[in-house]
């Protein structure tokens, strides 16, 4: 079963230009002369271009990093309202998929995934991390096999999140959740 969520935050976008240098061998080609030397007026052209692209890097780098930074920032979440727990089926393995928007000063950025809720039971629910513990490629449930399996590098975990075989050494997350009013809510971070 597959249960979707979507919060309505405002969103915002913002573009960010990049700046080019493809022109460069042109401009270098026309300001050789045919004896092989450079003019002075040239070079001087070449000397303000050169410091002009410093003073572009300089300045591009402290903007984009304060811009952001802040909505790569980790520690923040909040909880996700999954609807009722009772449309899990008892003893399976199930995938619930949500998305919400992140605000974070001018950014809002989409915030989209899934988790796997194992329901034994509604004293007995685990919510793991869809999230793979070795490079976090997102890890894909295989009933007929009971394990959860990531498709990047073979890497393999019970149903327990336990990792198996291939590259992952930590088992899968497992999240926060709650039951509230009959829905199933669960804490994602940022
Ligand atoms: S990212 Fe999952 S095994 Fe490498």
């Amino acid at each position: 079963m597959v249960a979707s969520l979507t919060l309505s935050d405002q969103i915002l976008t913002t573009r960010y230009p990049t700046n080019s240098t493809g022109g460069n061998m042109t401009a270098d080609k026309a300001c050789v002369e045919t004896d092989g030397r450079i003019s002075l007026d040239r070079r001087a052209f070449f000397k303000t271009a050169a410091l002009t692209g410093v003073a572009a890097v300089l300045t591009a780098v402290p903007l984009v990093t304060y811009v952001i930074a802040p909505a790569l920032k980790k520690g923040s979440g909040k909880w996700i309202d999954f609807g009722p727990f009772d449309r899990l089926d008892a003893g399976a393995i199930e995938m619930l998929s949500y998305e919400f928007m992140v605000k974070d000063g001018w950014l809002v950025l989409p915030q989209r995934g899934f988790v796997w809720a194992k329901f034994d039971g509604p004293e007995n629910i685990t919510v793991f991390s869809s999230t793979c513990t070795h490079l976090a490629c997102n890890v894909i449930w295989r009933k007929e096999k009971e394990i959860f399996e990531c498709p990047c590098h073979s890497g393999r975990f019970d149903k327990d999140g336990r990792p198996i075989s291939g590259p992952p050494t930590r088992p899968l997350v497992v999240l926060d959740h709650k039951v509230e009013e009959g829905k199933l809510m669960v804490f994602m971070t940022a």
